[in-house]
């Protein structure tokens, strides 16, 4: 059977074959048919936007790889900053690479100290975290000029250090704002985890727990890439026109910051939280189906039709960490919630399961984490994945300025009418 496809276009007879390739082919067919015709596809459910080698899905398989590596593998064996390295270079780094790179990263930790007294101390009491984290991005670029020099490598390479090692400083420096406690610098003794999390709570002689130094690390991991999702999407639309990567990143984190995207670990817990006990769950469920409530949040997904393999490792991660700090009593109405869920045609029939946001929210919170600082957590360790897309992006011949067109179907032409005789 041929790897084509064949589109006529019965209003002129016309015809076009392409091939089809990697599952994918050409819409520049329907150009060559009639370049005034658009395919419509709202919110790109059957596009294709770019050529990537940096992430694969598998949604019905519920299948994830970083660079051809499982997740589940990485997860186990590796750290945030390998898997950082990994996604941006596309190998896995040797000894003498995986140090190097350590020490490039821990060498850029430090931010501007008037990105500390005078731009941080600006916003109000109570501003959100994650809508702090979006501004900082942005701020923090204009400490860097050379940012701008996107296509020199050397530049682009400092650019892309120094975001993926202070994006846990602004985000630690949020949360000391927020809750009026000293800013804690970095410690660069530590690992990227340990000295994220020695910067969030230090308060006199504190001292990282190996194992939730470890779960973080698995949680960055988990978060650090994810394809063309909504986020990465915005990062690759705004690094098109070839603004610089603060920029991008912001873009890319402010889309992130949406309850139908990143905001879900958020939103779980103040479902879960709403729910209150086991026995509210299935009058909770009724509701959703009713469609009147909100949607189960932390389920479902556009490309996962099946268990979100990021999910079961969280979950795993879930009881590690209760060990530490005791088992978060929203837990048993998560689980509940879950096995009324996948039993229930609703959910079943909508291919509807736990996504990465489902059981992470519980983690942070064991972690003593507020739940305005959960989508900050995703966007710390998902900003090597919107730098991985964005080296590549630049780097892709196919790709020029994001420009969609539409399907105008506003009214004809019409003439003006003076107000007085309206
Ligand atoms: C992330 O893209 C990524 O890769 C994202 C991410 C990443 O790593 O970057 O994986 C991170 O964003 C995970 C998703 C977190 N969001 C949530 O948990 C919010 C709750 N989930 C949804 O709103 C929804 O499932 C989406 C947004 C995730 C996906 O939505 P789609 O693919 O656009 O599906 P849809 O909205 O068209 O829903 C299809 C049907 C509808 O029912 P019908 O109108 O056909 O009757 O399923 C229903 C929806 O009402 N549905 C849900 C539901 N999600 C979809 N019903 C109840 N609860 C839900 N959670």
């Amino acid at each position: 059977m041929p790897d084509t496809i064949t589109i006529t276009d019965d209003r002129t007879g016309k015809t076009v074959t392409v091939p089809i390739e990697g599952g994918v082919f050409p819409a520049a067919a329907v150009r060559e048919l009639d370049p005034s015709l658009f395919i419509y596809d709202p919110a790109y459910m059957q596009t294709a936007a770019c050529r990537s080698a940096i992430t694969y899905l598998d949604g019905d398989n519920g299948i994830l790889r970083y660079r051809g590596y499982p997740i589940e593998q990485l997860a186990e064996h590796s750290t945030y900053l390998e898997v950082a390295y990994l996604l941006l270079n596309g190998e896995l780094p040797d000894a003498a690479q995986l140090t190097k790179w350590k020490q490039d990263v821990t060498a850029h930790t430090f931010i501007h100290e008037n990105m500390r007294k005078r731009f941080v101390d600006g916003f109000h009491y109570d501003a959100h975290p994650m809508g702090m984290l979006v501004s900082s991005l942005a701020a923090l670029g204009t400490f860097y000029n050379d940012a701008k020099d996107i296509f020199d490598k050397p530049s682009r390479d400092k650019q892309i250090l120094r975001l993926i090692a202070k994006t846990p400083t602004l985000a630690a420096m949020a949360y000391r704002f927020s809750v009026g406690l000293p800013f804690n610098y970095p410690d660069n003794a530590l690992s990227f985890p340990a000295n994220f999390l020695n910067m969030m709570w230090k308060i006199g002689d504190y001292e990282v727990d190996p194992r939730l130094e470890r779960a973080m690390d698995v949680l960055f991991i988990l978060h650090a890439d994810h394809e063309q999702n909504c986020g990465t999407t915005a990062m690759r639309v705004v690094g098109s026109s070839h603004a610089d990567p603060y920029s991008s990143c912001a873009a890319a984190a402010s889309a992130l910051y949406g309850p139908l995207h990143g905001g879900a670990n958020e939103a779980v817990v103040r479902m879960l939280s709403e729910i209150g006990s086991m026995e509210n769950v299935p009058a909770f469920i009724d509701d959703v189906k009713s469609g009147k409530g909100s949607r189960l949040m932390g389920f479902g997904h556009r490309v996962y039709k099946n268990y979100d393999p990021r999910a079961k490792i969280i979950k795993q991660t879930a009881y590690e960490v209760f060990e530490v700090t005791g088992k978060n009593p929203l837990l048993d109405i998560a689980l509940a919630l879950e096995e009324t869920a996948l039993n229930d045609p609703y959910f079943v029939d909508r291919k509807l399961y736990p996504n990465v946001d489902f059981y992470s929210g519980l983690i942070y919170q064991a972690l003593g984490f507020p739940v305005d600082m959960f989508t900050v957590l995703f966007a710390i360790p998902r900003t090597v994945g919107w730098l991985a897309h964005w080296q590549e992006l630049l780097g892709d011949k196919d790709q020029k300025i994001s420009r969609p067109r539409q399907w105008y179907t506003g009214v004809d032409a019409r003439d003006y009418v003076p107000v007085a005789a309206r």
